[in-house]
């Protein structure tokens, strides 16, 4: 019940205002598959001339201004600051259960930006290790000994070549800060108190039963090297085998899905329009425009809010520029206010436009359909089983994975978030009858779904609180396997993917 009600709670107030924030400035790169994706800009998204687009939006936030009076308390929220003990509820099972395995998609965490504000100097921010520099965490010293060791793991090409852990005094864009790096080993040290009693892994575990999967971007293959870290300290190099996914969508060798383009361009038109139609945006860009002496078209490619989300969680005031009379002019919190305003209508319009969701499903089936195999692969037992899976992913990996699991009110994926499939073994029925051996049945296998340590199970597409049976604990396997087969495809009236992916 507790776990719940926290849900929901987060759920109103997290409403995924950064979303967009990165989603925006990923989006370019999610479709690795169609060439005209990468050609466009942001000049050419954003700063488009007249608006056609209806100016009789409403903007009444009731519900967030009384439970959110202070815009800039969300955005701490997704800077996930490693700095109090998190309640997580992984490894909470009814009793006799047996965990089966384990699978984990993470974003990875703290960045620096991947964008610069024109005529400002870049946050100056440290991204070599230090135990000694905050925050830090008990485990640190130890990773970075351990990672100096990582030419004895087998690495996937070209995954080899990439740095274990970040290393420049002064950080490049998009690599993992310390902050990130431990946000992830306390992920990994959570889940390794979460599952110590479950004895998930034996202690000789082969590489099978270990997967560690990543993109090739610096900040996912150390993240996911984190959290492995503090899930399994001192884990055997000559055992881990680190795979490389080339798709920020997880979709492995079945990538290949038009409709899922057409959709994604679609719903970029949608936001397109609310954007240009935003007269308050506009000014705010202006403002910000003169202040730092740049055209606004400009300013508006360089996506200014991303960095000023760096300047947020690193404690740094926002860039300040010296004027023309040597007058000091600095961005303002009103001005990242307004922009995070947008960008929550942006994703509230978002969600009921649906066009996101018709993406999602599209995006995550390949994803989920390895996942439901390999629980299916573990339910059965056997040697052949991966017991941990670790995804170390990005926002457009997740945001599309909570979508597609129909959590559409769970907040954007914050730094260093974390989705966790559980499958679990309910006890063998009692034996009916005394004397004779009933015939020894296994117990039914059962799922549960976490985000960020919340139980949101029976708030999945698959597992509604409503439809719930009486006295039933967990959500049974059987319902997910029949969602991702089949059931998913009803949001694009299909029955499949290959008939979702390439009907016209
Ligand atoms: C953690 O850091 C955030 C952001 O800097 C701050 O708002 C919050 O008060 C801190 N919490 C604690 C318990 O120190
Ligand atoms: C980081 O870089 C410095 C200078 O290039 C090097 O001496 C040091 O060994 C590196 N540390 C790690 C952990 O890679
Ligand atoms: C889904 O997984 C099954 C194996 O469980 C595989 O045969 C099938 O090709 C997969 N489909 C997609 C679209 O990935
Ligand atoms: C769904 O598909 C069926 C059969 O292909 C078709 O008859 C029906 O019109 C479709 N419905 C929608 C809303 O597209």
């Amino acid at each position: 019940m507790l776990a719940r009600n926290r849900f929901l709670l987060l759920v109103v107030v997290g409403v995924a205002t950064l979303a967009i924030v990165s989603l925006s400035l990923q989006f370019l790169n999610l479709i690795p598959t169609t060439p005209t994706a990468e050609d466009r800009t942001f000049p050419a998204l954003d700063g488009g001339g007249a608006s056609a687009v209806g100016k009789s939006r409403k903007r009444v936030f009731p519900a967030l201004h009384t439970l959110e009076p202070n815009p800039l308390s969300e955005a701490y929220g997704y800077c996930n600051t490693p700095n109090r003990s998190e309640q997580a509820w992984e490894g909470h099972s009814p009793a006799d259960y047996k965990l089966l395995s384990v699978q984990v998609m993470i974003r990875h965490g703290d960045r620096y930006p991947l964008y610069s504000i024109p005529k400002t100097k870049r946050p100056a921010i440290d991204c070599t290790l230090s135990p000694s520099r905050s925050p830090s965490h008990p485990l640190l010293k130890a990773f970075i000994g351990h990672m100096g060791l990582g030419g004895r793991g087998t690495w996937e090409a070209p995954l080899s070549s990439v740095p274990r852990v970040p290393n420049h005094s002064a950080c490049e864009m998009g690599e993992l800060t310390q902050t990130g790096v431990v946000q992830h080993l306390r992920n990994g040290q959570l889940l390794r108190q979460a599952y110590r009693r479950h004895d998930l892994l034996p202690a000789d575990w082969t590489p099978r039963q270990v997967w560690l999967e990543t993109t090739s971007r610096s900040r996912t293959v150390q993240s996911g090297l984190a959290l492995l870290y503090g899930f399994l300290p001192d884990f055997d190099w000559a055992e881990l085998s680190v795979r490389h996914q080339w798709s920020t969508l997880f979709c492995g060798a079945s990538c290949d899905c038009p409709a899922r383009n057409r959709y994604l361009e679609e719903e970029q038109r949608r936001q397109y329009k609310l954007r240009v139609g935003d007269g308050e945006l506009d000014r705010t860009y202006a403002d910000m425009a003169r202040t730092l002496g740049v055209a606004t078209r400009q300013l508006r490619a360089a996506n200014p809010v991303d960095s000023l989300l760096c300047h947020l969680c690193h404690g740094l005031a926002f860039p300040c520029v010296l004027g023309g009379g040597g007058a000091r002019a600095c961005l303002t919190t009103a001005q990242f206010a307004v922009i995070r305003r947008q960008q929550l209508d942006d994703e509230r319009q978002r969600k009921e436009a649906g066009l996101y969701r018709k993406y999602a499903v599209l995006a995550m089936h390949p994803y989920l359909n390895r996942t439901a195999a390999r629980m299916e692969r573990a339910a059965r037992g056997g040697a052949g089983a991966e017991l941990f899976a670790l995804s170390s992913a990005h926002d457009v990996t997740l945001a599309p994975l909570l979508s597609a699991l129909g959590l559409t009110d769970a907040s954007f994926p914050r730094f260093a978030a974390r989705v966790v499939f559980e499958l679990w073994r309910s006890p063998a029925p009692a034996r009916k009858g005394k004397g004779e051996r009933s015939k020894v049945k296994d117990g039914e296998p059962f799922v549960r779904v976490l985000y960020n340590g919340e139980d949101v199970t029976f708030h999945t597409a698959f597992c509604r609180e409503s439809d719930r049976r009486p006295r039933q604990p967990l959500c049974p396997l059987r319902n997910f396997l029949s969602f991702v087969r089949r059931d998913m495809f009803s949001v694009l009236n299909a029955t499949s993917y290959q008939e979702a992916c390439y009907r016209r």
